[in-house]
């Protein structure tokens, strides 16, 4: 038995879901992110074990991706196992069939389910109804394999062994995705967590409870907060998401970069951290330039060109790690497929 298989079936992950950060343990969470980083140099050893040879995963996304889709894909067919990528226009889902319905004729045919869609309450129903693990690949409230790939990262640049060593802040829009599961994750793991965010667009009351409930057992410090500067400073990974999420309409732009240019990441934003070793994360994809349909319609409307959440120039400085945190969604969605399904 290949030394990496012993260490997945010890875990007792098999079967499970991850739907939310929540779902799993800080133990759970830390496993995988170790087990992400044995499988990330073992690709890159040439000795990767094919611990999912004949399983087969359903890639369901209603909301168009790059990074999660081809992280699944490829992570599966280095692990030996088939997808299958369903949308909306080429699939029954949605307008013909039932979330539910779905799930039970896709539970008959495959080991796992992914989904992305929209509300976090269409993949709740399919993980009731599916009898095989069901991995939410991005709600408009959590982003929890994203948050994997996140961690990973933050390990690999971070100056301590501990998550407690780990401090980073969130500027931006705090009240989708990105904003809710990098405070619960940070609350979980027991990180120094600061998000920082106009009031409209803090997480919500419950969130922000769920993570003083969270950060109490752990220990982690969390920091919510209108002020820039009081995030930043102390802190060495500085995160941001675009300021307009998929599925809003584009009328919001013009009063969400009204609310969110004070939170803009910008050189005088690293700076404010104080720390020479700090680090720029994004999930990705980014407006940091005008070579976008999008990013050059909103640099037009707001004078921002030189990159709208992010400047170009901290983007491109040596200081971000976005492509390191990109590549580590390959490393930990196989991390999650091995320990539920190997
Ligand atoms: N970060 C992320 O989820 O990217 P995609 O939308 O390309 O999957
Ligand atoms: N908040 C972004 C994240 C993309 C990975 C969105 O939902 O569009």
């Amino acid at each position: 038995m290949h030394p990496l298989q012993a260490n997945v079936e010890s875990f007792g992950m098999g079967g499970r879901d991850f739907l939310k950060e929540s779902d799993f343990t800080a133990a759970e969470f830390t496993s995988l992110i170790e087990l992400a980083a044995a499988l990330k140099a073992a690709k890159r050893a040439g000795n990767e074990p094919h611990l999912l040879a004949g399983k087969n995963v359903a890639l369901i996304f209603e909301k168009s991706s790059t990074r999660t889709r081809c992280a699944f894909e490829v992570a599966a067919a280095d692990q030996g196992a088939n997808t299958t990528y369903l949308d909306p226009q080429s699939s029954q889902l949605g307008h013909k069939e039932s979330v539910a319905d779905t799930a039970r004729v896709l539970s008959r045919f495959y080991d796992a389910i992914e989904f992305r869609g929209a509300a976090h309450a269409l993949v709740e129903e399919l993980a009731e109804h599916a009898d095989v693990p069901v991995y939410n690949g991005l709600t408009d409230t959590w982003h929890p394999t994203q948050m994997l790939a996140d961690f990973l990262t933050m390990a690999e640049h971070a100056s301590g062994n501990d998550w407690s060593d780990i401090s980073y802040c969130y500027l931006g829009d705090a009240r989708y995705n990105m904003g809710n599961s990098l405070l619960v994750t940070g609350a979980l793991l027991g990180a120094d967590v600061r998000i920082a965010a106009p009031a409209e667009l803090l997480p919500s009351p419950e969130i922000q409870a769920l993570a003083t409930d969270l950060a109490a057992e752990s220990g982690a410090r969390v920091t919510i907060t209108e002020d820039p500067a009081t995030a930043l400073a102390g802190a060495q990974f500085v995160h941001t998401d675009v300021w307009v999420s998929m599925g809003e309409p584009a009328e919001v732009w013009r009063e969400r970069t009204t609310l969110l240019l004070p939170y803009r990441v910008d050189a005088a934003a690293i700076a404010a951290t104080g720390r020479p070793d700090a680090k720029f994360m994004h999930c990705l994809p980014a407006y940091h330039d005008t070579h976008t349909v999008v990013g050059a319609q909103i640099a037009e409307l707001t004078g921002l060109t030189d990159g709208i959440e992010v400047s170009d120039e901290v983007f491109s400085s040596a200081a971000s790690i976005v492509w390191d945190q990109a590549e580590n969604r390959l490393h930990t969605i196989k991390a999650l497929l091995v320990a539920t399904l190997g």
